[in-house]
């Protein structure tokens, strides 16, 4: 009996309000300080032009999401998860290659993202697509918990 690897049917497309139920579930499982639902579900009912919510999708199941904003040549990434579940099976590389890709179709030059110090599987991750340390917010996630700003530039602005 073959057990179906998720990657294979993996699409990604802008998440709905059909999705927030497990979009949620995911949030709330990954994260300490979770987003809320309100903030979720008012963002899909009145979406902004600059920010972005995107999923994973395999079938009717979220396999993980990723949260941007573009504005002008700046990008954003302010949220990605994959439910523990499905970790280690490349969906959080899919998703941010799919998103980094939406991005350069936006003309987004530079893209930044927040990370905890301490959160070194999703340092590994975006050092793997270019990402590095630009500076230190203290106390971001809160009292002794710093986060590194990375930021990766386009190909051929970035050195590092
Ligand atoms: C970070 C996260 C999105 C990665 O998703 P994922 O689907 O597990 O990632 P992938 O399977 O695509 O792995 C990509 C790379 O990330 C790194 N990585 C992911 N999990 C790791 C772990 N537990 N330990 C070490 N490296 C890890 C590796 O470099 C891996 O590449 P490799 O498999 O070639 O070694 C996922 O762990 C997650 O949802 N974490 C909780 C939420 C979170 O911390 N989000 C980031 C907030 S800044």
């Amino acid at each position: 009996m073959a057990t179906q690897k998720p990657l294979q049917n993996l699409i990604f497309e802008p998440m709905r309000l059909s999705d927030l139920q497990q979009v949620l579930q995911i949030e709330n499982e990954c994260f300490e300080d979770p987003w809320s639902a309100t903030y979720f579900s008012l963002s899909l009912k009145r979406p902004r032009s600059y920010e972005y919510f995107y999923v994973a999708r395999c079938e009717d199941t979220v396999m993980g999401y990723i949260v941007f904003v573009v504005l002008y040549e700046e990008a954003h990434i302010l949220n990605i998860a994959v439910p523990t579940t499905y970790q280690r099976q490349g969906i959080g590389k899919y998703l941010l290659a799919s998103a980094l890709d939406k991005i350069q179709t936006l003309d987004g030059q530079e893209v930044f993202l927040e990370v905890a110090v301490s959160n070194l599987p999703a340092q590994y991750l975006y050092r793997q697509f270019g990402f590095r340390i630009y500076s230190i917010r203290k106390n971001y996630y809160g009292r002794h918990k710093d986060a590194y700003l990375f930021r990766k530039g386009a190909p051929e602005t970035d050195a590092t």
